[in-house]
């Protein structure tokens, strides 16, 4: 007895042990993506150069005998001949240095690099919105547990016929399966079901287009402008602060700047989505065209045929990314100076984005979603700060003084009303 129990300890410390070790292992390669996110990720990508170069491969690249570690802890002071001609080639961008970081830290990261595998391109799903990897699960094990109850059934029929044959009870020829009347209703009843869940969802999700980009008439680098070099949104968007319309900046605006800037000499190395290279100058070129701007002379072409702007000179037409459908009413003033909201919330990163995509659905689950959860900024009668319009809202300041509501959230001021948002 007391063998078997011996053996038993074992055989459980040595589970045990193997199940930590792989939590550990897991861990820490969580670890790594997560240190890579908050430390590299601004400029440096798996499979592509951004501002830093693709770090997929490095182990190929790089010389060996620990230079990673020393690379990452301090950049600048490797003057070795591979970080002399890697720094010339990124120049003038230099790479902040990690002093901070571990040998283990550093072996994460790069472990999660060797890991990485592109994610699977997100065509917009048809299927539930959310957790539509669930539901195939789900699916899956329905469809599993549907099988083994029906074998069950049947091997309790045959049984049963077995021990009725034998005690000698008489019963009618079986009907086959495939002509039996409840077996086919529930077929057909659950091919309804099934058909009706995907139909509605595909509806619902016509017409939204979550990381629809569209090729620009000009490559115009968001990263450039609003992430390099610091333009501000409102610079060229103004209209979001004022107006319903965030707008789009006329050719004039550009030619403020690129009257001068007529040069792309940048940091960012300019590549398309699909890792073809970009000439700057050339796209500044296009710019030209469109607003008729001579650059030999640095003077705009004359205007000839008299129809008020110089000979040659035409919009850019620009191609909408994001559009919500008619019969939805969206204010841009009403979130960027009222509900105090970051672009980026809605927009994702765009200072980051070399061309813009639709970052987030669109929906109308996304829109009521944050109505619920986002406080309005709302007016405190005892020092007099928040937004002055909610002084109104006497109930309200009743229930927060009697601690009843906390918080006034968009929801509660009606941001879930239906004609709020419809026309
Ligand atoms: C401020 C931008 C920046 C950040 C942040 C940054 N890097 Fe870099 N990294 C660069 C640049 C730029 C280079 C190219 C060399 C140079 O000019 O300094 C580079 C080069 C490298 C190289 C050499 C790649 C090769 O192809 O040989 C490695 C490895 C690397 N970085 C790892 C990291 C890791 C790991 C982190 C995060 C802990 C990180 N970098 C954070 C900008 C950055
Ligand atoms: C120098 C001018 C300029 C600056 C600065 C600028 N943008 Fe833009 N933005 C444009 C132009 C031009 C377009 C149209 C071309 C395109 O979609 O890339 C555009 C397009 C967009 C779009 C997509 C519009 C659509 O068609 O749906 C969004 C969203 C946007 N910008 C947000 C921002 C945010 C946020 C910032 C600040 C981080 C910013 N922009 C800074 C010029 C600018
Ligand atoms: C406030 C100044 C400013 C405005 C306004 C501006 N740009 Fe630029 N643009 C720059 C700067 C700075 C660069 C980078 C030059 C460099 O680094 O060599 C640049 C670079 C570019 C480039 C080359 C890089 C790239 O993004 O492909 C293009 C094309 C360009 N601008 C187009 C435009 C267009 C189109 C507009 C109007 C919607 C515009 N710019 C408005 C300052 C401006
Ligand atoms: C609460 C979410 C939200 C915030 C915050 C937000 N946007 Fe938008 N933006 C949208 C939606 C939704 C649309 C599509 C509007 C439509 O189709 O009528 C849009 C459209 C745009 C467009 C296309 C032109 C237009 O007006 O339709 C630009 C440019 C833009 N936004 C820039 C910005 C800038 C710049 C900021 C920050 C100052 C910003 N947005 C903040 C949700 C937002
Ligand atoms: C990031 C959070 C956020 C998202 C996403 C968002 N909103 Fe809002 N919305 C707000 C906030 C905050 C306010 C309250 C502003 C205030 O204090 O009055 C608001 C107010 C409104 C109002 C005025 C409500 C009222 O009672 O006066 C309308 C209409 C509105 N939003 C429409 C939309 C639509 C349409 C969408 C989706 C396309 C959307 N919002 C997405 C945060 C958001
Ligand atoms: C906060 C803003 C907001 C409020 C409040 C709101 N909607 Fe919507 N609704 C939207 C947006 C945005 C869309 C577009 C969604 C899309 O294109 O996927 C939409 C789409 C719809 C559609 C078209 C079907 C679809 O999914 O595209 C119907 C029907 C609808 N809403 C009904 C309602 C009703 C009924 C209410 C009140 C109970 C309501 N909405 C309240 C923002 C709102």
């Amino acid at each position: 007895m007391s063998r078997y129990r011996k053996i038993f300890n074992r055989l459980f410390t040595s589970i045990f042990l193997v199940v930590l070790l792989s939590i550990n292992v897991e861990s820490l390669a969580q670890d790594g993506a997560a240190l890579f996110k908050a430390n590299c990720a601004s400029c440096h990508k798996v499979d592509k150069v951004f501002t830093g170069p693709a770090l997929q491969g490095w182990k190929d690249r790089v010389p060996g005998d620990g230079w990673i570690y020393k690379w990452i802890a301090n950049p600048a002071a490797q003057t070795d001949p591979y970080a002399t001609t890697l720094k010339a080639q990124y120049k003038p961008t230099v790479m902040t240095a990690f002093p901070q970081f571990k040998k283990e830290d550093v072996d994460a990261i790069m472990k999660y690099v060797d890991d990485w595998k592109p994610p699977v391109t997100d065509v917009p799903k048809s299927g539930a919105p959310d957790g539509s990897g669930d539901s195939l699960l789900f699916g899956i094990l329905t469809l599993v547990l549907a099988l083994i109850a029906f074998i069950l059934l049947q091997v309790n029929s045959n049984l049963r016929k077995l021990s009725d044959e034998k005690e000698g009870v008489m019963h009618p020829e079986p009907v086959p399966v495939y002509k039996n009347k409840t077996y086919l209703m529930a077929g057909i009843l659950l091919l309804f079901l099934v058909g009706g869940f995907y139909t509605i969802n595909g509806a619902v999700n016509l017409g939204r287009q979550k990381n629809y980009q569209p090729e620009q008439p000009i490559f115009y680098s968001h990263q450039v402008h609003a992430g390099t070099n610091q333009i501000s949104c409102l610079y060229c968007h103004g209209g979001a602060q004022d107006s319903k319309q965030a707008s789009i900046p006329s050719v004039n605006q550009c030619m403020n700047c690129h009257k001068s800037i007529n040069k792309y000499e940048g940091p960012d190395v300019l590549v398309r989505d699909d890792g073809s290279a970009v000439d700057g100058t050339a796209e500044i070129q296009k710019l030209y065209a469109y607003a008729g701007w001579n650059e030999t002379t640095k003077t705009y072409n004359p205007d000839n045929n008299k129809d008020g702007i110089p000979d040659g000179a035409r919009p850019i037409e620009w191609v909408k990314v994001h559009n919500l459908p008619d019969h939805v009413y969206f204010n841009h003033s009403q979130h960027i100076k009222v509900g105090k909201q970051d672009c980026q919330t809605c927009h994702g990163n765009i200072q980051q984005m070399p061309e813009v995509y639709q970052f987030t659905e669109l929906s109308m689950g996304w829109c009521i979603n944050c109505h619920r959860e986002t406080k309005v900024d709302f007016y405190n009668k005892d020092d007099k700060s928040g937004n002055k319009f909610y002084s109104i809202y006497e109930k309200f300041h009743n229930d927060l003084k009697n601690h009843k509501m906390d918080s006034v959230t968009v929801e509660a001021i009606g941001g879930t009303e239906c004609q709020k948002c419809h026309y």
